[in-house]
């Protein structure tokens, strides 16, 4: 069989600011599913990048009294570093003002539009929010602002070019319906096939401007055969998912290779142009469709949207610093809905950490490790078959040795990782983490139900079967966490010391932990 591929994108992030935790948010959730797919052996492309044109990275760089282009190189690397941190396994960092990288697919699209006839001249007029990059309509303003950025938009009068958004309304439409263009969650599909279909059953679709004059500073893409204007940033923006893989340079290997993306993840403040003006450019150059859009919610802040222009932001290095990457990496992955919105607070932070971490996870790490070093001096030896079945799980007596009893492998095997595949597959890591901690709940059940501690002065022989299947339920738990917390799943590794890759039979060769992995925080 054919080697399966996974494309997987995230929004490339305005390079006007630092990253906050909703941005945060978007990153950990793709690269928890790049690292979910490569780890089933997909071969996987994960991209992300920065959006370093339009007038608001304009504005803020004269702020600064600084080139935009120094302005975004200052931001950029800032963003890079908080990337690493955060352990983003991105295969590429696409930047929009990488004129040899990232130009050529803008301008091969824009030709491909215009091609198909779909670019035409004529004079928008109208608002426009800064904030949004985009324009505005008077029935979206609450209390004459933007609801999202909570400023006042600008009237604008200007000559663009204009693209036929509406032409490709009905084929959208089409396409989300009957699924060959899918949008998790369903909700959004509903949203948008409303703003397709318009008021009275008419075309709710206007066309739309894909330029901007150019005015004092030259900053963005020229526009193909008129330089006094430049490609509207949504439009240049829009094209990095497909001039990352070379579309439009002279290697457009990766383009063939792994378009359509198989997911592309985006905050429901951007829907819109991914519904919509996104297909319809790809409709219009004759490019297929990504195959899912997965649109998450906000991450607020004391109730509002977490954002600079509200000043509301939480800094992700403040998590990282005070817990571990991986601690900020298990909340954002387990502790929240991907498709709702949710609050963060310190508090709730501590308290699921010192919860789930330093006593659910951390606890029963430190506890087995001893077990294994105190009365096997950390060589333990068992197989599958040896492991007995957890109490609360029998309904009939339990036996030791019992093969198809309930035991730790056999639940491992039939239960919990179909269910863990199910769920990661379909993009639904919060669950598939609720899974990994259902293991963890079955193995400190375990441990109540045996009480090794005690068992072990009357029966060394059970106490070992014990206690290698408590070394192999771990062993299950860090492989499962490999693409959410990849630096405590080495950690597991290391420390149970399975003699084989093979799951029934192994000599587990503990090492001693010379730390907890989490420090409870008080
Ligand atoms: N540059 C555009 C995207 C262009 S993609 C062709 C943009 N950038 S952004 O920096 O404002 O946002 C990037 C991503 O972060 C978006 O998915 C956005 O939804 C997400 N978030 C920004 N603030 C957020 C929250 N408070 N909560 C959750 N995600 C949020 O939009």
């Amino acid at each position: 069989m054919a080697e399966k591929k996974f494309y997987i994108t995230t929004p490339i992030f305005y390079a006007n600011a630092e990253l906050h935790l909703g941005h945060t948010y978007t990153l950990v959730l793709s690269d928890v599913l790049a690292r979910y797919h490569r780890s089933i052996g997909d071969k996987t492309f994960f991209l992300t990048g920065s959006d370093e044109h339009g007038d608001k990275i304009v504005r803020a760089a004269q702020k600064e009294d600084i080139g935009p282009q120094a302005f975004v190189n200052k931001n950029v690397a800032k963003m890079q570093e908080l990337i690493k941190e955060l352990g983003i396994s991105n295969d590429l960092f696409i930047r929009t003002s990488n004129q040899e990288h990232h130009w050529p697919g803008a301008k091969k699209l824009w030709h491909a539009l215009e091609e198909a006839g779909d670019i035409y001249k004529g004079t928008y007029k109208g608002l426009y929010c800064i904030g949004c990059e985009s324009f505005i309509t008077e029935k979206e303003l609450v209390n004459g602002k933007c609801p999202l950025h909570d400023t006042e938009p600008e009237h604008i009068e200007e000559e663009n070019y204009f693209f036929k958004l509406s032409k490709y309304g009905p084929e959208i439409k089409r396409l989300l319906l009957n699924g060959e263009f899918k949008i998790t969650p369903q909700s959004r599909v509903n949203e948008i096939v409303s703003l397709i279909s318009g008021a009275n059953g008419e075309s709710g679709l206007g066309d739309v401007s894909i330029s901007r004059p150019e005015r004092a500073i030259p900053w963005g893409i020229p526009a193909p055969n008129d330089p006094t204007q430049l490609m509207y940033v949504w439009c240049d923006a829009l094209s990095n998912y497909i001039s990352a893989l070379g579309y439009g340079t002279d290697n457009e290997e990766n383009f063939r290779t792994f378009w359509p993306a198989d997911i592309q993840i985006l905050g429901k403040d951007i829907l819109r142009f991914h519904a919509l003006l996104w297909p319809a450019f790809l409709l219009s150059a004759r490019i297929p469709l990504p195959r899912e859009l997965l649109v998450h919610g906000f991450v607020n802040s004391g109730g509002k949207k977490m954002s600079k222009s509200l000043g509301n932001v939480l800094s992700p290095g403040e998590f990282i610093s005070e817990y571990g990457r991986d601690a900020l990496r298990y909340y954002l992955t387990r502790e929240v809905s991907p498709v709702e919105d949710w609050d963060l607070t310190r508090e709730k932070f501590k308290e699921v950490y010192n919860a789930n971490l330093a006593n659910g996870l951390g606890n029963l790490v430190s506890r087995t490790l001893k077990m294994a070093e105190q009365y096997f001096g950390g060589v333990v030896t068992g197989d599958a078959t040896r492991v007995p079945s957890i109490k609360s799980k029998m309904s009939a007596v339990e036996t030791f040795g019992d093969i198809a009893g309930m035991n730790i492998p056999y639940i491992i095997t039939n239960d919990i990782l179909p269910r863990y595949h199910k769920h990661m597959s379909a993009s639904e890591i919060n669950k598939g983490a609720d899974v990994i901690w259902e293991l963890i709940g079955h193995l400190d059940q375990f441990v109540t139900d045996y009480e090794p501690f005690k068992l072990v002065k009357t029966d060394k022989k059970a106490t070992e079967a014990i206690i290698w299947g408590l070394l192999y339920g771990l062993r299950e738990v860090g492989r499962m966490l490999v693409p959410i917390m990849p630096d405590t799943a080495e950690k597991i590794e290391i420390l149970v010391g399975a003699s084989s890759a093979l799951a029934d039979e192994a000599v587990f060769n503990t090492k001693a932990l010379t730390e907890p992995l989490f420090k409870r925080r008080d």
